[in-house]
């Protein structure tokens, strides 16, 4: 029996999804907390994936492009194997029916995003790739003979075996108690922690459950401190918030202030197409000073808005902006987890029959800063390594034994906002140390009241790495540490480390990155 046990695929964005259909002929069991992709961030994706698919491009500019914007922390070697695959893994989704623009010739339509030299976003319809990607990828999936899908079904944690390997996952018996689905090899797809924040552009419930969830099974987190900010979300008061794709701004939509001045230009070369940290923070500064920021796309989209960038424009309308004829109020939200779950080169944690994939897990591939529309990239490429490698895996013998299996500890609504915000205010865009304790005394504090919360030991995990950095890189900048450090260190942390490193305890570890 034990050998006929599942792959259990954790979440249906575009990591979930692929790592499902490319482990066949296994047998695959894909939990899906709502309606299969409704609510991944993959489905709210507006850029694309980023592919050297162009005459004049390469891997080696792409690789290059990653490099550069990743704040001297990119693992190099982890994101060639990654550019080398991008071209093939567009055309595979391609394959399966995502309708990738092309013109009349047949050349692939790329849109061009901040930081990358060369136009090379496959996109869909302007701002429509995630609906897109999800859509086909929902249809593969019910033509799969090997994955059984279950929608509606949260996961809530891991089961480790007398012998530390990942046993299952824990699911609700009906009752008001907790069961073990048991599982051959457990893939993590659960997406990011943008939830932890009160500005996001996250779908609900993105709380980095699958890293408090790793973290006690013994997992290395590691690089928790980076947490990309998107420069341009739509603020018009929604929670999540609307985003305000770069493309826009690849199209030459300008970056101004309240009295129409444009600032880019005076904080960096590139202007609007600036990597994403710097223009990050330049908007943030003119909000603070309240000089206010916008997106003035006016010129650049104009009357095609309706029909170049559908998803924007019926959300600006929603706002009651007309971005034909106003330019658009944006903010810094948190977007997207550079950090995550340590994973090798087969998506594999340190804990035994654990794989992570996407945006939980974390490669090196980003560093400190993504590059735009790497991150559809990482999922496809991550996904497939993990599936080769579960098949890879001996079937466990028998069902290990297990503790007793808790109900998870939860925060109620008034304090998750408490949080937010303090997670915005102390461990945003800017960070300082005497913010990032008070952090982390507000943590401890709601530790207290609730017990061992998914959500707490994510954010503890975030604060407790953004403590320990004490230089500003990529989009982790420390005001009381505002340069980098000569040397350039990836950080890895562990449960035990983040609840005793609050301020004067064990420091995370940062290892010499490659
Ligand atoms: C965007 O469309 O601006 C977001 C793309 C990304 O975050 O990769």
């Amino acid at each position: 029996m034990a050998g006929r046990w599942p792959v259990v695929v954790v979440g249906s964005g575009i990591a979930g999804m692929w790592a499902a259909l490319q482990a066949a002929p296994l047998p695959v069991l894909l939990l899906s907390a709502g309606r299969m992709g409704q609510y991944s961030s993959t489905r709210w994706a507006q850029g694309g994936i980023a592919a050297p698919l162009a005459d004049d491009d390469s891997p080696r500019l792409h690789l290059e492009d990653t490099i550069s914007a990743g704040g001297g922390l990119v693992d190099a070697e982890v994101a060639g194997r990654v550019v080398a695959l991008a071209a093939d893994e567009v055309r595979a989704l391609e394959a399966i029916g995502v309708p990738f623009e092309r013109d009349a010739n047949g050349d692939w339509t790329l849109s061009l995003e901040a930081a990358h030299r060369r136009s090379r976003i496959a996109q869909v319809r302007g701002d429509q790739a995630g609906h897109a990607i999800v859509d086909a990828l929902v249809a593969a999936i019910s033509r799969a003979e090997h994955v059984t899908v279950r929608e509606n079904c949260p996961v809530h944690g891991l089961v480790a075996g007398a012998n530390g390997e990942c046993a299952g996952v824990k699911v609700s018996d009906g009752s008001g108690g907790m069961r073990l689905v048991p599982a051959r090899a457990v893939i993590l797809a659960t997406g990011g922690l943008g939830g932890l924040y009160a500005v996001t552009t996250n779908p609900p419930g993105h709380l980095g459950q699958a890293l408090a969830w790793a973290a006690r099974l013994g997992a290395t987190i590691r690089d928790a401190e980076f947490v990309q900010f998107h420069p341009t979300a739509i603020d018009i008061g929604l929670d999540p918030a609307p985003l305000a794709t770069e493309a826009l701004r690849g199209e030459g939509a300008h970056l101004v202030d309240r009295h129409g001045r444009r600032f880019m230009p005076a904080v960096h070369p590139d202007a609007e197409l600036a990597p994403r940290d710097i223009v990050a923070r330049a908007v943030f500064a003119r909000i603070r000073n309240g000089e206010g920021a916008y997106l003035d796309a006016r010129e650049a989209v104009g009357s095609e808005f309706p029909a170049r960038f559908p998803g924007v424009f019926a959300a600006c309308l929603n706002g009651g902006i007309d971005p034909r004829e106003q330019p658009i109020p944006v903010a810094p939200a948190a977007h997207y987890h550079m950090g995550g779950i340590a994973i090798d080169g087969n998506g594999a944690s340190d804990v035994g029959r654990l794989y992570a994939v996407g945006e939980c897990a974390c490669t090196g591939m980003h560093g400190a800063n993504r590059l735009a529309s790497n991150s559809l990239l990482e999922c496809l490429v991550t996904a497939r390594w993990a599936a080769r490698a579960v098949g890879e895996l001996k079937a466990p013998k028998r069902l290990q034994s297990y503790s007793r299996l808790d109900v998870p500890a939860l925060l109620d609504e008034r304090d998750l906002d408490a949080l937010r915000r303090a997670m915005s205010k102390l461990a945003g865009v800017e960070r300082d140390e005497a913010g990032l304790s008070e952090l982390l005394d507000l943590i401890d504090h709601f530790e207290e009241r609730h017990g061992a919360v998914d959500a707490l030991e994510a954010a503890r995990l975030v604060a407790t790495s953004a403590l320990s950095r004490t230089e500003s890189r990529g989009a982790h900048w420390r005001s009381d540490f505002p340069r980098a450090a000569p040397l350039a260190e990836s950080s890895r942390i562990t449960l035990p480390q983040a609840s005793t490193a609050n301020r004067g305890g064990t420091k995370p570890k940062q290892g010499v990155d490659q």
